[in-house]
């Protein structure tokens, strides 16, 4: 029986970077999961006759909240769900599986590298029919029917089986529940050359290590790693998804995947290391002895692309995010091919991807991807690099070596600042966009500082305007500092600086990267005033 409950709206439901993500005791308080619900079905177009995917990264919640969606789906005009079974689906997946099926689109629940468990968080976000993120007008608009809400329409029925693969019937709305990995498997190996890389996996020499750290990649790099590519049993690591992660944080970063990390910078270790994010699209790229920064590994596969059999024949062009180091742009220009720099968040990737003006983008914070889908891409960079240990035959480290003596080295980090209070987060920003007029011309520290803005970005193909994008000092040597405040983080603020400098010289090629950007790293402290605003000594993480 469809039933109309009353309800009232909560203030605080305006979707951040990439979704509604709140601890978990937030999304269970009495309506807040349905006002959402509702305000986000009331916000993405004629939903009547349509198809929707569903599924998520297995946190804590994500079958209660898919069973709630379900229900709600049925009285609010669906045709047809499509569910990843046990309710799961990697964020990668579900983006595959909606333009697969050219689904109306998609509802993804993840709260990617965040800790989960009941005392963790939960999130909620909307994939269009391209099977990319909802673009910020629909985003704007949930928020804006949030805040109007005073009611919703949920089926009153029992639980639906997410356990077996097959169809059932909800009413008249046809539900799916599909293999989870299945599709997407298939797609990576109609992209990269799989013979190859089994050849490499199974030459008795070549080890690597996989580290699914305790989420959905698991069975996802399992099936395509273990059992397509023939990696011996053990290759993936943490490999069971798990409600709480296992009490883990899985971002694959430095600090985060330390597990791997060690094992990667052992005196005897695997050749070739690899982590991804709580719903799998983020990467972390590891060889022996050597960390590869995403914005290095970018400008490598762009650099590497036409060794892959799906981009063969070239690449239209590459973006970026704006934080993102410049290495990429080097690739584009030797390439000759345009470069798109665009602000944080994938989402903006996604006309330039519809437009077919670009190939492959990436960011700064783990994440890589191409017009193969329209979200960023874990596993898809992992095989990426295999593709190219594999035809290349050579190290991580002589790879990466060789890209830099060709194209110069980008050094580049970024520190983290977590939960500092908000307010003060405001102040620091905006003592920082005051000093921005009188900046240009400036020396600091003998970098003389060529431009600095905040950030917008002009959408060359819908036209559309993305303001206060973080602020940028650009100095005449093509150094760069940037500083932004995070859209993803639930407590407090999270201040992020990004530092990057530029060196063509061969002998500087080597160094150790916090040491060449300490003067950089002093003049971020003292611009921001980071240290005396925030009263803390180091930043919480270090990439
Ligand atoms: C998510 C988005 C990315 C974005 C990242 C960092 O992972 O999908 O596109 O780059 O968050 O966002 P933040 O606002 O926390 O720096
Ligand atoms: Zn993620």
């Amino acid at each position: 029986m469809s039933t109309t409950i009353t309800s009232q709206p909560f203030n605080d439901q305006r979707p951040g970077t990439s979704g509604l993500r709140k601890r978990v005791r937030v999304f269970q308080q009495k309506h807040y999961l349905e006002n959402f619900v509702q305000a986000m079905f009331d916000s993405v177009g004629d939903t009547q006759e349509q198809t929707l995917v569903i599924g998520g990264d297995g946190r804590f919640y994500n079958q209660t909240a898919i069973q709630t969606i379900v229900k709600m789906a049925a009285v609010n005009g669906f045709k047809r769900l499509i569910i990843g079974q046990h309710g799961l689906l990697s964020t990668p997946a579900a983006s595959c599986v909606i333009r697969k099926y050219q689904a109306f689109g998609g509802v993804i629940l993840s709260a990617s590298h965040n800790p989960a468990g009941q005392e963790g968080d939960f999130g909620i976000k909307f994939n269009i029919r391209n099977g990319g993120p909802a673009p910020e007008s629909i985003t704007e608009a949930i928020y804006q029917n949030s805040q109007h809400i005073s009611s919703y329409q949920i089926l009153e029925c029992a639980d639906i089986s997410l356990t077996e693969i097959g169809t059932q019937f909800l009413q008249d709305m046809q539900i799916d529940i599909i293999d989870p990995v299945a599709d997407y498997a298939e797609l990576m190996s109609d992209i990269f050359d799989f013979p190859a890389i089994r050849a490499l996996l199974c030459n008795g020499r070549f080890q690597m290590r996989f580290d699914a750290m305790h989420a959905i990649t698991g069975p996802y790099a399992k099936e395509i790693l273990e059992k397509r590519l023939g990696a011996e049993a053990g290759t993936v690591i943490n490999g069971v998804p798990q409600a709480d992660f296992a009490g883990g944080h899985p971002d694959p970063n430095l600090t985060y995947a330390a597990e791997l990390v060690e094992e990667l910078f052992a005196d005897i270790g695997p050749d070739f290391g690899a982590a991804s994010d709580g719903d799998g699209d983020r990467n972390m790229i590891l060889g022996h002895g050597i960390f590869v920064t995403p914005s290095d590994s970018l400008a490598i596969l762009a650099a590497n692309a036409e060794l892959i059999p799906a981009y063969q024949k070239g690449l239209k062009g590459i973006a970026r995010s704006m934080p993102t180091s410049q290495a990429a742009d080097r690739v584009a220009q030797a390439l000759n091919i345009p470069m798109h720099e665009t602000p944080t968040g994938w989402k903006f990737f996604g006309n330039l991807l519809d437009a077919d003006m670009v190939t492959i983008c990436g960011e700064e914070s783990f994440g890589t991807g191409s017009n193969h889908i329209r979200e960023k891409d874990g596993l898809w960079a992992v095989l990426f690099w295999l593709n190219i240990l594999a035809i290349r035959q050579q190290s991580v480290s002589e790879i990466v070596r060789q890209h830099w003596q060709k194209y110069g080295r980008n050094y580049y980090t970024r520190h983290d600042y977590e939960e500092i209070p908000i307010e003060i987060a405001n102040q620091l920003m905006e003592g920082l966009q005051q000093q921005i007029p009188d900046l240009a011309g400036q020396s600091l520290n003998g970098h003389i500082v060529d431009y600095a803005d905040n950030f917008s970005y002009h959408d060359p193909v819908d036209k559309s305007i993305a303001e206060n994008q973080g602020i940028r000092i650009g100095f005449t040597d093509g150094c760069r500092i940037i500083f932004r405040l995070s859209g993803t983080g639930t407590q407090g603020a999270t201040l992020r600086v990004y530092i990057e400098a530029i060196e063509d010289n061969p002998d500087n090629l080597f160094e150790d990267t916090q040491t060449r950007l300490k003067d950089l790293i002093e003049i971020a402290d003292s611009l921001a005033k980071i240290k005396s605003l925030t009263g803390r000594n180091a930043p919480t993480v270090i990439t």
